[in-house]
Order: structure tokens, then C-alpha cells, then sequence
């Protein structure tokens, strides 16, 4: 969920909206505002887009100079209007990221002394007790404070009282809050990028903080109620402005604008006049016992990738984990270890545990991330930017390639830390990045072909999605994609591995996307996909021209990519991959762009 506060100097709501519109990535299942009208707190709720909330605004506009929105990802009650944020008890309303985990405990103590639950979210019991702290006779201050202390979880809150038009509370606890700065006006935010267009001013705040808010005077509190000075940073954000750039759809462009990413992404990594790009600085796996990669959705199948790369390359051990598994299975750490977590947001609460795990227990924590002013890059000792640009589509194209891109260049610069990779091989690797931008334009050229195979999937009830090694990884993002944004069951497996359960799915129906670049594992998938045929299964092949002559009869439809190198073929062939789940994803009508029940960044564990 995204939440926003502002104590403003005009009318706020559309300042709200607008800062709103730039929190929907995490979530869209409902959308709400509150504001002091003539002191009195008054709100505005819709379930669905932000769109429906401001389509409501128009014939119901809400008036204020103090108010706090929030866009809500649902967990505790269904996306309802009265489970929509802003939640109020009497004279408080409260917005909330984050989950309350003794909400039950709260409620049943609640419903005891007499309350009476609007909705079925943690959120109300927030604002149930924090309304008795008031009735008991505490002032706002006091009265958040002591609901504070009764809260556990991970969360993000804002408060707004009745009649205190000059007030706002925040607290941080798990989830990221910042505090913005402008003109006569403050400002409370899930992130610096929902602020961005009011001030470049920002306070981010530390874990345990609550900040009170005033116009003239922000004050916070640490964890043990000390007052906390906490810096006010510039931030730059370029790029802010995002637009289709003539595509029908943000999926669409942010597919197409790969090479110029992957290019001005290896730009980055390169010196003044250098052709191929650098190794990334700061970073030093020499004495890396063991290289530990941790992600969640699309970047965990990065991580995947990059574990075929750290090993072969580098020989260095990898460990590679879900986010939200790693977390809780006492991983055995060790002081050499080097820690990676990939995110594109950098806010995700499970990666984000993740890290603050290991912190302290691991040698090094790198994180590989899109937003450089995210808390997971603020977290870790190196942050490596994937200079992607704003990624808009929730399910995640171009931000995969440019992490892969730079995993890649870890792994190499791994490979030479130990001393396991000689120069030429790694100048070669290098010059072969640097010709990525090409390929990938390719890729997308030949990838216009799939428009048609992809109507075929479009009418599927299940798809499935093969591959080796690298590729193993790809088949598993290929068949996440197809199922995100197109709701086709789909599922990504091991091509060694069909034979020992999958290959019953199998009959005429089933359409298997197979993805073999013409390398040293060719043959053995191709003996996979003669198992296929046996059973009628509709082969979709994708690779080289060479691999789909070897390949032979009986494949209902191949795809020629063009033939690359072994270390690109997973960045490349992630092409086709995302314009299969595009184009069955269109055929079928669905929200390409906002996909139903996901969100582009989940900041609950
Ligand atoms: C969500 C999105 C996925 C994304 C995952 C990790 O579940 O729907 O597309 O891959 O989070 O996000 P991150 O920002 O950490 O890369």
C-alpha cells in the first residue's frame, strides 16, 4: 500500500491525488482520502483504480488544507469501500501500510469495552484505540504514541485529528516513511518519488521513529521517545516523467525501449570512451566464501540466472533463495559470505527482512536495484543501479534484463577476484555485453513473429515452459509473465526434470514454449522435446536458426533468435518470453498494465 499526508497552504486533495498516482504501483484495489473540512475530518473512499477515487472527487470534491490519502494492496478484508483507507474512529483517521499482526488480540479487547468495527482491517483497530486514548483524556500526540505501543507488525501510519489543523503524525516501524519539506507546507510519504513533485526535500526516517508534524517545525522521536535529529537530504529525480511514448500499452514500450536501457546501462559501467563496459567498483569477492543471492517474483528469477553465472564463471558456491523463505529458515551465514538482493523497487518487506537478516552476519550486502533512493539500496553497503528508468507495467520486462546485465558484471568481476577468469576470456565477455543493445533489437524484431503463436496460447487453459541451465530460470520467468498478465495457468520447469511428474500434463492441448539457444545443453533438451512430441504436445521452439534446422519436423511452430553468445542468451531471450505474455495478454483483453490482485512493489511481508 502507498500512504501520503500533506499540511498544505492551498487545497491538498489534488495535491494528495497526484502524489497518490505515483504510490499505485503498490496497489490498486482501492483508493481513499480524508481532510479537515472546517476542522471536521471528512473522507472520500473508492474501490478499484485511483481513477474511480478521483472520478468520485469530481462530484464530491473535498475541501482542506490538511489531509492524508492512501492506495491500498488488500490483505486483512476484501477491497470494499468501508475496508478502504483513510480508516476513522471519531475525531482520528489513520492511513496504514504494513500489517498489524495482534489485530486480533486488539479487536477481541476492543469489541469487549464496546466498540463497534466499521470494516474487517487491522487498520480499524489502530484508529479504535488511538480514539479511546483521545476519549481517556490524552492529547493527539500522547494518543498515537500510546497506540504505538500497543501495535506489533511491520507498518507505516499517518494520523490526522479532528480540529488540529496544523498536525500530522507519522511513524515508521518495517516500512519505509519519509517526511518532505516545502514551502510553508510538510509533507508525509511512503517514498521520495511520491513526494518529488512538491519538494526535493526529504527526511527519511529511521525505524521506530514517529514524526510530528507541524508547518513550521517537524519534530521526531526515535524508538525510546528521544527527540532524533535526522537529516534533510536533496534528492535528484530525473526521469520523473513517464508517458506510453505512443505504445498501447507501458508493458509494450518498456519491452521495446530495451536496447536503449541495456545501452545507457552499460554506459553507466563504462568509462569515458570505452567500448565494452568496466567492472563494477567497490565491491570484492576474493575472499567470498560463498556469494548468497535473495529476491522475490521476476528478480528471484534473475538471482536464479546469476547462480549458473557465479559458479560456472567464478566457482564460488551459491546459495539462492526466496526473499520470504530465507528469512525464517535460519539460514547458515558466514562471515565471508557476500550477500546480493535484487529488487526493482528496493522496497519490497520480504527482500528487505531478508537483508536486515544477514546484516551483520555476511561479509558484504550488495543490492542490485532500479531506485537508488529506495530503502534497500539506503540499506546495504553497495548498491549497484540497473538504470532502467521508471518501470510502470507491474509485471516486471525491462528492470529483469537490466538486472541481469549487472549480475552479469558481478559475475565476471567475481571471476576475476578469484582468479579463476584470464584476462582475455573476460575482455571477451566484456565485448560481448557491449554488443547486447544488438541483440536485444533483434530479438525484438523476430519476436513480431509471435504475435500469431501468441493468440494460440491466449486460447490455452495451460501452458508450459521449458529450458536448461540459464534457460531453467527463463522458463520459469516466461511461464510467470504469461500467467501475470494474462491469468493462463502456466508453469515453468526444468526440461531434465519433465519426465519425473509435469510430462503427465501433457496431451494436443497443452502448448510447451521451449527455449534452446543452439549451446552445449541443446541436444539433451532436444531429447526433452522429443518426449513432448511423443505425447502430442504442441512444441513452441524458440532458438538460433541452427538449432531449428536440428530440431527437425514435428515442432508446431519455432522461432529463429538470433544465435549469441552463451552468456547473453538469457537477457536475450527474455524477449520473446515477455512478447508471448504480451500479445496472448492483449488477444485476451485483460489489464495489461495493472494486472488484477498483483502490485508492482508488496511492502507486506
Ligand atoms: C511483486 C511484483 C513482481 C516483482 C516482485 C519483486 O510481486 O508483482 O513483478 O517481481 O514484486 O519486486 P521487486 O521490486 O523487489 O523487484
Amino acid at each position: 500500500c502507498g500512504i501520503v499526508g500533506v499540511l498544505g497552504t492551498h487545497e491538498v486533495s489534488p495535491q494528495i491525488l497526484d502524489a497518490l498516482k505515483r504510490l499505485e504501483y503498490r496497489g490498486y484495489d482501492s483508493a481513499g482520502i480524508a481532510t479537515l473540512n472546517g476542522g471536521n475530518l471528512e473522507r472520500r473512499r473508492a474501490v478499484g483504480k485511483l481513477v474511480n477515487l478521483s472520478d468520485l472527487l469530481v462530484h464530491e470534491p473535498l475541501p482542506g488544507k490538511a489531509g492524508i490519502g492512501h492506495t491500498r494492496w488488500a490483505t486483512h478484508g476484501a477491497p470494499t469501500v468501508a475496508n478502504a483507507h483513510p480508516h476513522a474512529a471519531g475525531p482520528v483517521a489513520v492511513v496504514h501500510n504494513g500489517i498489524i499482526e495482534n489485530h486480533r488480540s486488539l479487536r477481541e479487547e476492543l469489541t469487549a469495552a464496546g466498540v463497534r468495527f466499521a470494516s474487517e482491517t487491522d487498520t480499524e483497530t489502530i484508529v479504535q484505540l488511538t480514539a479511546q486514548h483521545l476519549a481517556q483524556g490524552l492529547d493527539p500526540v500522547e494518543a498515537a504514541r500510546a497506540t504505538l505501543a500497543r501495535l506489533e507488525g511491520a507498518f507505516a501510519l499517518a494520523f490526522l485529528f479532528q480540529d488540529q489543523e496544523d498536525l500530522l503524525i507519522g511513524a515508521r516501524r518495517g516500512s519505509p516513511l519519509a517526511v518532505g519539506h516545502g514551502e510553508g507546507e510538510v509533507y508525509l510519504g511512503s517514498d521520495a518519488i511520491a513526494l518529488a513533485p512538491m519538494t526535493d526535500r526529504i527526511t527519511y526516517l529511521e525505524e521506530g521513529d514517529m514524526a510530528v508534524l507541524q508547518r513550521g517545525a517537524v519534530t521526531v522521536y526515535d524508538a525510546d521517545n528521544r527527540r532524533a535529529n535526522r537529516a534533510v537530504t536533496h534528492i535528484r529525480l530525473d526521469n520523473l516523467r513517464v508517458d506510453k511514448a505512443g505504445h498501447r500499452h507501458f508493458m509494450a514500450k518498456e519491452i521495446a525501449e530495451q536496447p536503449s536501457v541495456l545501452r545507457g546501462a552499460l554506459e553507466f559501467y563504462s568509462g569515458p570512451g570505452d567500448e565494452a563496459p568496466c567492472l563494477p567498483e567497490g565491491v570484492d569477492f576474493a575472499a567470498a566464501g560463498r556469494v548468497v543471492l535473495v529476491a522475490c517474483g521476476t528478480a528471484y528469477y534473475a538471482a536464479q540466472v546469476a547462480k549458473y553465472w557465479f559458479e560456472q564463471i567464478a566457482g564460488i558456491a551459491v546459495e539462492c533463495d526466496i526473499a520470504s523463505e530465507f528469512r525464517y529458515r535460519n539460514p547458515v551465514l558466514g562471515p565471508r559470505d557476500v550477500a546480493i538482493f535484487i529488487s526493482q523497487s528496493g522496497e519490497t518487506a520480504d527482500t528487505l527482512a531478508a537483508l536486515r537478516h544477514v546484516q551483520g552476519r555476511v561479509g558484504q550486502v550488495l543490492s542490485v536495484v532500479n531506485v537508488p533512493t529506495s530503502t534497500i539500496a539506503r540499506e546495504s553497503d553497495v548498491a549497484l543501479p540497473i538504470h532502467a528508468g521508471p518501470e510502470i507495467g507491474v509485471a516486471s520486462t525491462k528492470a529483469f534484463t537490466a538486472q541481469l546485465l549487472v549480475l552479469a558484471l558481478l559475475a565476471l568481476r567475481a571471476g576475476r577476484d578469484t582468479g579463476r577468469l584470464d584476462a582475455d576470456t573476460l575482455a571477451a565477455h566484456l565485448r560481448d555485453l557491449a554488443a547486447l543493445p544488438g541483440f536485444m533489437a533483434q530479438a525484438l524484431d523476430r519476436g513480431e513473429a509471435l504475435r500469431d503463436i501468441a493468440a494460440e496460447l491466449g486460447e490455452a487453459r495451460d501452458v508450459l515452459f521449458l529450458g536448461r541451465g540459464p534457460m531453467y530460470p527463463l522458463a520459469l520467468e516466461g511461464a510467470l509473465k504469461l500467467k501475470e498478465i494474462s491469468y493462463i495457468h502456466a508453469e515453468g520447469h526444468a526440461s531434465g526434470e519433465l519426465k519425473h511428474g509435469p510430462i503427465a500434463l501433457i496431451d494436443q492441448h497443452v502448448p510447451v514454449v521451449v527455449m534452446a539457444p543452439r549451446d552445449a545443453l541443446f541436444d539433451k533438451t532436444m531429447s526433452n522435446v522429443a518426449e513432448v512430441m511423443a505425447r502430442q504436445g504442441q512444441v513452441i521452439l524458440l532458438s538460433d536458426r541452427a538449432g531449428l534446422a536440428e530440431a527437425g519436423p514435428g515442432i508446431a511452430h519455432g522461432l529463429a533468435m538470433p544465435a549469441v553468445p552463451d552468456l547473453l542468451a538469457p537477457i536475450v531471450y527474455a524477449v520473446p518470453a515477455q512478447l508471448l505474455a504480451y500479445h496472448a495478454a492483449v488477444y485476451r483483453g485483460t489489464d495489461v498494465d495493472q494486472p488484477r490482485n498483483l502490485a508492482k512493489s508488496v511492502t507486506v511481508e
